[in-house]
């Protein structure tokens, strides 16, 4: 797959609207081959579209949230997140989210091109510092490479999607030139 052949477009409330049963599927398809991105099982599709009508379409509508989608042969195959809603003392910050990729198309360089964009994204909106945690060897693997430096550990923190076991997250950051 060569990055051209990955369309990236940003949604707002009525895109996401429209793609909302995609969006459901990657989110569950995620979970259940064991992403840790704050659900466990049981999750279902229920779930999965509750999760974007709820937590990310408000922000959408506010205008405090960017929704990104990429797009490989006319099928959504990831989406990211930037959380613009930081508190009055850290508006150069943003928070990066729901880094998502289908199983069905990792390793295509399809996570690698969301975050460049997310960035550039982030830059417009004159947010020089990005944010995140991961509890993800592939994903803390991704953001190093893309110049994400580790902030930190903090073990237990999250119940893992499939088992009781508790696992480490990373917080990572980045500063961006705006
Ligand atoms: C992590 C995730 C987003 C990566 O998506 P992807 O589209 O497969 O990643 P890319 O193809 O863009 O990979 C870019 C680079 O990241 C690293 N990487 C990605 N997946 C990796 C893996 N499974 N193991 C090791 N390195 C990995 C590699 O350096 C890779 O470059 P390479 O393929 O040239 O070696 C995807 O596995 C996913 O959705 N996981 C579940 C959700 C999740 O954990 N999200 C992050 C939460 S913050």
């Amino acid at each position: 797959m060569t990055a051209s052949a990955i369309d990236i477009v940003s949604l707002d409330s009525t895109g996401l609207e429209r793609h909302l049963d995609r969006l459901a599927e990657i989110l569950r398809a995620c979970v259940h081959a064991g992403a840790s991105v704050n659900f466990i099982l049981p999750f279902e599709t229920p779930q999965a579209r509750e999760f974007w009508l709820t937590r990310t379409a408000p922000g959408l509508a506010a205008g405090t949230r960017i929704l990104l989608i990429a797009t490989i042969d006319n099928e959504i195959a990831g989406t990211v997140q930037l959380d613009l809603a930081t508190p009055p003392n850290q508006r150069h910050r943003a928070e990066v989210a729901k880094l998502l990729v289908h199983p069905d198309y990792r390793r295509c360089g399809i996570a690698r091109a969301l975050m460049c964009r997310v960035e550039a994204f982030a830059s417009d909106r004159q947010r020089s510092l990005l944010t995140l945690d991961t509890a993800s060897d592939a994903a803390e693997s991704l953001y190093a490479e893309l110049g994400y430096e580790r902030a930190g550990i903090i073990p237990g923190y999250a119940r893992g999607p499939l088992d009781d076991r508790l696992e480490t997250t990373v917080i990572m950051f980045k500063r961006l030139a705006t």
